[in-house]
Parts: structure tokens; sequence; C-alpha cells
């Protein structure tokens, strides 16, 4: 059982909360940009709690958290139990995928990214939203598991850079980025329209490759 199984409802609630609700939004936006002729069908690799799933019409979800994939059900989004590393699907037999602050989360994101290109088409797309390692919030995170925090002690933040050479290894061709979530941590107090580039200062940014 992993640490989002033991603690699925503290990490669900999070979106709840004040802040949680705002970096939300903010994030949503950069994803919805950039997921412009995305072709379908759409698969969400690590779906959680389906917060991102639901918001953004996701067809299908994978992640290997049972307590996660329960709420995201009541959620409406169809979802499977599974791993990144071993995708339950056809090869070719999906439009777009979505890595949502997962790669982060993952032992090692390069067998990930390999069975993301298996199941993707020939031209689908990969939408990879991250949290950069030297960004202020990257920092706060990396330091909240250096202090035992409960998810982020499982973490690995990587930089923008990082992963796009991650991506390139993997055989994908990069698109374009949008940054976002520039305000910095506990500051958070209004929504914010995500910039067409890709800024190593944002605490939020989404990659988006073709396969
Ligand atoms: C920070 S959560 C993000 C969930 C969702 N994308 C969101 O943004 O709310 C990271 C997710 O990655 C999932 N995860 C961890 N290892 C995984 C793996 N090997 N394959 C797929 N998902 C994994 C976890 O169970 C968790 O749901």
């Amino acid at each position: 059982m992993t640490v989002f199984d033991q603690l699925a409802s503290r990490y669900d609630a999070w979106f709840d909360g004040e802040e949680g609700r705002l970096i939300f939004q903010i994030e949503l936006a950069a994803i919805q940009a950039a997921t412009q002729t995305a072709p379908r069908p759409w698969l969400e690799v690590g779906v959680g709690s389906g917060r991102f799933a639901a918001a953004l019409g996701i067809d299908v979800g994978v992640d290997p958290s049972e307590n996660l994939l329960k709420m995201a059900r009541e959620r409406g989004v169809r979802v499977v139990r599974g791993y990144g590393e071993h995708l339950p699907f056809a090869a070719s037999a999906v439009g777009t995928v979505f890595l949502i602050v997962t790669i982060c989360f993952v032992d090692d994101p390069l067998p990930v990214l390999r069975e993301c290109q298996r199941v993707l088409r020939p031209g689908g797309k990969l939408i990879v939203g991250l949290v950069p390692r030297e960004s202020p919030w990257g920092k706060k995170y990396t330091a909240a598991g250096r202090h035992g925090h409960p998810f982020y002690v499982h973490a690995r933040f990587y930089t923008v850079s990082q992963v796009e050479s991650m991506l390139s290894k993997t055989g994908f061709t990069l698109e374009g980025c949008r940054s976002t979530l520039f305000q910095p941590p506990d500051c958070v107090a209004q929504p914010e329209l995500p910039q067409p580039e890709c800024s190593a200062t944002a605490g939020f940014v989404v990659v988006r490759a073709r396969a």
C-alpha cells in the first residue's frame, strides 16, 4: 500500500482548501491551454482522485492507488488500476496521454515515458504538468520532503530541461511549453493566465510533446 492509499483523503482534501482551490484553477488553465487539437481518446497516467481528469473531460485514468481511484470513480471518471510502467492498453490505442504531477512520484520516469510512447498512436500528444525543481515551489516541496512531509518525502523533482531531455531520449518531439503559478508559496491570492513560454521561476510548467 502506498502513501497515496494510506492518506488518500488528506491528499484529496488539499484541493478544497482556499489555496488549493486557487492553485488547482491556475494549473488547470495551463493544462487546458495545451490541449488544443489534442486527439482522443485521452488517458491520464497517475489520475489520482480524478480532480483534473473530471475537469478536463479525460476519457480514462490509470493509477496504482485503489483509494484514490474510488474517489475518481465517484467524480465520474472511468479508471483502471495499473502502473505507468505497464499500461493496460494496446499499442497505438491512445490519442493523448496526460502526466500531471506524476513524473516526480514514479521510481524512474524513463520506463513510464517509453510506455506512454508505446500506447500513443504516431503523432499522438503527451502533456506533462510538473513542478520545476528550481522554482520557489519546487524548492519548498523539496525542503518539505527533507523534513518528512508524507507525500514529498517520496518525490523527486526535475528541472524543465531534465524533463525535456527525458522526452527526447524516449522518442518524443517537443512542441511547446506553458508556464504559470508565478505567485510564490503562501502568497497565492489571485488567478493567473498561463504564459506561452518555458519559465524557470514558474511553479507549474506544462510541456507538450508529440509521439
Ligand atoms: C501527486 S499525485 C497526482 C494525481 C493527479 N494527477 C493530480 O494531479 O491530482 C501522483 C499520483 O501518481 C500516482 N503514481 C505513483 N506511482 C505511479 C506509477 N508507477 N504509475 C502510475 N501512477 C503512479 C500516485 O498514486 C498518485 O495518484
